[in-house]
């Protein structure tokens, strides 16, 4: 461990923490401290099985230990709380998608951070992933020609309850669980935000089991596509691509948002000559890459790619895509400043 390893706190002995986030606390050179979680027998034993020092019992006693940070995987529901809390103990934060549950929550946390001179990230994983920057390359370097479309889908099959993602108390749904990503794409790919969103979905059990949407994007003579279609879910097989269409050519990122070590998934795209390459991308871990970032960030008073403005902006879309589910209307987005 260095000299200058961030000290790190878990809030929540989640699948998630368990799987990607401590072991890449661990590969950026930083040390897990501290575990809480409401369940003492659940703590201890994911301690044991990782060889994570201190167990506690809920949450406030983590963010009340000598930490610089810590990671938030709670249900949706809890990420507002538990973050305001931790910024409230001068911890900086890393907390899962979505940041919370409504844009106004986000933007109150965005606030918090901002007056505590704290860093707030939201734990956009896939942004870091390095096949991610060779696509935006691609579809900025005009081979493509003029961007027109932007598609995709991120679906599969969820277990039945209990899961926290079919309670819709604890912000469960297929929008907050996988739209997110998708919408989340779609600004970055366009570097700005949709003004209008249409959705039509299929709730069950008091959650959006299936979404598909449509992102209106102004044309203000940015070069990125102007229209989004999207399809996101929990009934049907594993499906996850994303794909845009200029007047040139298309490309394509199969399992865009997970991609993980051992994944080396090409670019698929035809580039304008009728014939379809695949541009090779080496697997790489980009849990990894954002830890570091945010540990960047933390050590230079800096930002990251994933900060909690963008987190805001992100939900300010969801909120209309929540209600367009509500109203059977086209809705705006509606300003973060208004
Ligand atoms: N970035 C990614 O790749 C990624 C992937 C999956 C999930 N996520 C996000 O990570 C978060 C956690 O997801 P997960 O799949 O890891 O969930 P999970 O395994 O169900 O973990 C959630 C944790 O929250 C705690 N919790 C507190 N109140 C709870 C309640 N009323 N019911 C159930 N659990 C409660 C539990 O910890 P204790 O019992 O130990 O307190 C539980 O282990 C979500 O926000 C999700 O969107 C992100």
């Amino acid at each position: 461990m260095s000299q200058d390893a961030l000290r790190w706190g878990i809030l929540g002995a989640a699948r998630i923490a368990r799987q990607a986030l401590i072991p890449a606390i661990r590969a950026a050179g930083d040390e897990v401290a501290v575990l809480g979680s409401r369940e003492l027998s659940r703590g201890v034993s994911m301690a044991a099985d990782l060889a994570i020092p201190e167990v506690v019992e809920g949450y406030q006693p983590v963010l009340e230990r000598a930490l610089d940070c810590v990671y938030i995987a709670l249900p949706n529901a809890l990420h507002w709380e538990w973050t305001v809390a931790a910024l409230g103990q001068g911890l900086h934060v890393l907390c899962e998608k979505p940041l919370a549950m409504t844009a106004s929550q986000a933007s109150e946390m965005a606030a918090t951070a901002r007056r505590q001179r704290l860093v707030l990230a939201e734990a956009v994983m896939y942004r870091y992933h390095p096949r991610w920057a060779r696509f935006l390359s691609i579809l900025e370097s005009g081979s493509l020609g003029q961007l027109r479309q932007l598609s995709g889908t991120f679906a599969f099959t969820l277990r039945q309850p209990p899961d926290i993602r079919w309670d819709p108390a604890l912000g469960g749904g297929a929008l907050f669980d996988v739209g997110t990503y998708l919408v989340n794409a779609a600004r970055w790919i366009n570097r700005r935000e949709p003004d209008r969103v249409s959705a039509v979905g299929i709730f069950r059990q008091g959650v959006d089991e299936t979404v598909n949407l449509v992102l209106n994007f102004p044309d203000s003579g940015q070069s990125g596509p102007s229209m989004a279609a999207l399809s996101c879910g929990f009934a049907s097989a594993e499906s996850q691509w994303l794909r845009v269409d200029g007047t040139r050519g298309w490309a394509t990122l199969e399992r865009p948002f997970t991609a993980w070590h051992g994944d080396s998934l090409p670019i698929i795209c035809d580039m304008g000559s009728g014939r379809v390459e695949e541009i090779p991308c080496p697997a790489a871990d980009p849990y990894e890459a954002m830890v570091r970032a945010f540990g960047r960030a933390v050590r230079d008073g800096g930002s990251t790619a994933t900060g909690a403005d963008d987190g805001a902006a992100n939900l300010a879309v969801l909120d209309a895509c929540f209600r367009s589910l509500n109203t059977g209307q086209v809705e705006s987005v509606l300003s973060l400043a208004g």
